[in-house]
């Protein structure tokens, strides 16, 4: 584990896209209150890779593309681990789950898990 991961973090930088609006940090966003909390930083989360952070899983299913999920297994609420190679896997069980959506690959858990809205803020992943 590791070393890849600093590659695909330096790939992830260079992508881009989101960088159009810098001047937005607590003025305009009427999305309701909570939004913006940061999660991490999106050279932190390589492309099929990501981090486990606040309860939320943040991964990066494809390049520039991030989604996030409440971390805590539908089975029995354990802690899932980071996305590796694009599969988010919890530690009690091995029930495992798409990064791309969230859905439920195997394992015990009766269903997938609950999306927790993103977006791309200032190099940051941040609550929508
Ligand atoms: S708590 Fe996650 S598979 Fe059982």
């Amino acid at each position: 584990m590791g070393g890849a991961a600093v590659a695909a973090v330096l790939a992830a930088c260079s992508s881009g896209g989101e960088e159009s609006a810098p001047s937005n940090d607590n003025a305009g966003d009427d999305s309701g209150g909570a939004g913006g909390d940061v999660l991490a930083a999106t050279s932190d989360v390589p492309v099929g890779g990501g981090v486990v952070a606040g309860g939320v899983v943040v991964a990066q299913p494809s390049d520039g593309t991030f989604r996030a999920y409440e971390a805590a297994c539908p089975h029995q609420g354990v802690l899932v681990g980071p996305p590796e190679d694009g599969v988010i896997t919890c530690p009690a069980h091995r029930s495992t789950f798409s990064d791309a959506d969230g859905s439920l690959i195997g394992g015990p858990s009766p269903q997938g898990l609950t999306e927790v809205p993103v977006r791309v803020s200032g190099g940051n992943v941040v609550r929508a």
